[in-house]
């Protein structure tokens, strides 16, 4: 049976903090952030918003556009890595203000969990939700999986330049619109690491930024490995001699934790597609040195950080790589409308390899590019870590949707962060009701309960007209 995704929707918090602005108080050269990071606007979060509101923002306008029932939904899945409860899913918290506009109990058989893998926990519950749609168990309702995430990090951090927040609802069918998932190729890379976690009751994350990176790259790359084997098995692909996976996946669509880890993570897999292709040849020419090799062919990420020599002469192996015009022509191709999104909004993590991929339906129809029965691979990345890598096709029926997608107007009208209201907001001292700006027919977080201890935690949400 066919499935994947029907429609998609975005809700991205309206105020912002500037790169320019950001580099400034931070001392750092805001080309940093704007060319080397692909980092121009951050979305940050008012304090009346917590990633469960975001996300039943998301699920209500995606109903609301389609005109959809509460009956309509069979399961709604909510995967984060925002998480502000150990025991209660956010689900519970989405039905609860869901049900605020449309009826108490009106979810009642929309069962569903909350998910956890890093950034890549959203993916898992896509192809879970698939499995549910293919094993035939829908009653033709729909799967709403929703990723909602806060990208917060220490002040003063590395990882603060490349923060942001925002959900994006899919709605899973079996006659999917939008894209359909290509059967028995999803494939997944797995390993026990600490590159990026967030112990119990601390609300931003321990970093290892640049091990986190090599990581992403490396667990892809597996990842990919796997899929291209279950491509070749099932017949998904035909490869002829000398093709690699780039003449098969018209699209890539990376886990952007900033926008130009897109083009990093796509040049490190086309190197090494095309590496026993007959095009490396022309490709070592224009590169203008010989690819490095590690001591270890095994390529382990231990083994990789061990070798200094090899790590030095890669970096800028991949830096020329980058700039050659076989790169350059792939990278516009298949990846660059991925990224366009990330740049005003910032790391979503469980939503934005989707919001890469509403990026690239909306910059490539507007470039005029016809998409029907063009390939998009995915890769995903959640650190501790785990990779996914997966694809699908456009269908003919895209068109409605795509024509109609607006980022900007979507978003709405944003608002500027000054240093002091985000140095503010990011240490939690303001209380929901002295929010910044005023909700729009949106829901809002309107207090967490914290004296009364057999009441502690407890969130009250209110959708305001
Ligand atoms: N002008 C132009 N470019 C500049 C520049 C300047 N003045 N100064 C630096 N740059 C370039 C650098 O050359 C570099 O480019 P390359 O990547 O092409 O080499 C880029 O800007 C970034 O510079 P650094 O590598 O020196 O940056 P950093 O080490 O200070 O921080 C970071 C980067 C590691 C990503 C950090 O922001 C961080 O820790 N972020 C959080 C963790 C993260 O996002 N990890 C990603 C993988 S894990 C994951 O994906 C899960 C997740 O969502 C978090």
């Amino acid at each position: 049976m066919a499935a994947g995704i029907d429609d998609i929707s975005i809700y991205i918090p309206r105020l912002f903090m500037d790169a320019g602005d950001f580099a400034e108080a931070r001392g750092l050269d805001p080309q940093k952030l704007v060319k080397g990071l692909g980092v121009s606007k951050m979305a940050i979060v008012d304090s009346n918003q917590d990633p469960a509101c975001l996300a039943a923002n998301a699920c209500l306008k995606i109903m609301q556009k389609n005109k959809l029932s509460p009956e309509q939904i069979g399961r709604l899945y909510v995967a984060t890595e925002s998480s502000f409860d150990e025991s209660k899913a956010m689900n519970s918290y989405v039905i609860g203000m869901l049900e605020q506009v449309y009826g108490a109990g009106s979810f009642q058989h929309c069962g569903g969990i909350e998910c956890k893998f890093a950034c890549v926990s959203g993916s898992y519950a896509l192809y879970d939700n698939t499995n549910w749609i293919r094993a035939g168990e829908s009653e033709e309702k729909y799967a709403l999986v929703v990723v909602s995430d806060i990208a917060k990090y220490d002040l003063g951090s590395s990882g603060e330049m490349t923060q942001g927040g925002g959900a994006v609802a899919m709605l899973l069918n079996d006659s999917p619109r939008l894209l359909e998932f290509d059967p028995k190729v999803t494939s997944t890379s797995i390993k026990n690491e600490y590159d990026f976690y967030r112990p119990f009751g601390k609300e931003t994350p321990i970093v290892h930024g640049q091990y986190s990176n090599l990581l992403y790259l490396i667990q892809v790359k597996n990842a990919l490995n796997d899929y291209k084997r279950k491509a070749l098995k099932t017949g998904l692909i035909d490869m002829k001699e000398g093709q690699s996976m780039l003449d098969h996946i018209d699209y890539f669509n990376m886990h952007l934790p900033y926008s130009n880890m897109g083009k990093k993570a796509l040049a490190y897999l086309v190197r090494h597609e095309l590496r026993n292709t007959p095009k490396w040849k022309e490709v070592i020419a224009e590169v203008g040195m010989e690819e490095p090799v590690p001591k270890d062919p095994r390529g382990t990420i231990e083994s990789i950080i061990a070798d200094s020599e090899f790590m030095t002469k890669d970096s800028e192996f991949t830096k020329r790589f980058a700039k050659t015009n076989t790169y350059q022509e792939i990278y516009e191709n298949k990846v660059a409308s991925s990224l366009i999104a990330s740049k005003s909004i910032g790391n979503l993590y469980t939503a934005s390899l989707y919001l890469g991929f509403r990026s690239c339906l909306e910059y490539e129809f507007q470039k005029g590019v016809n998409l029907e029965g063009k390939r998009f691979g995915f890769a995903s990345y959640g650190s501790g870590s785990s990779a996914m890598v997966f694809s699908g096709v456009i269908k003919p029926e895209h068109l409605s949707i795509v024509k109609e997608m607006n980022l900007e107007t979507e978003i709405g009208e944003r608002q500027k962060l000054s240093l002091e209201d985000y140095e503010e907001l990011h240490e939690n001292k303001l209380e929901p009701n002295q929010s910044l700006l005023s909700a729009r027919k949106e829901f809002v977080l309107e207090h967490v309960e914290n004296i009364s201890s057999d009441k502690r935690g407890e969130r009250r949400y209110a959708f305001i007209e």
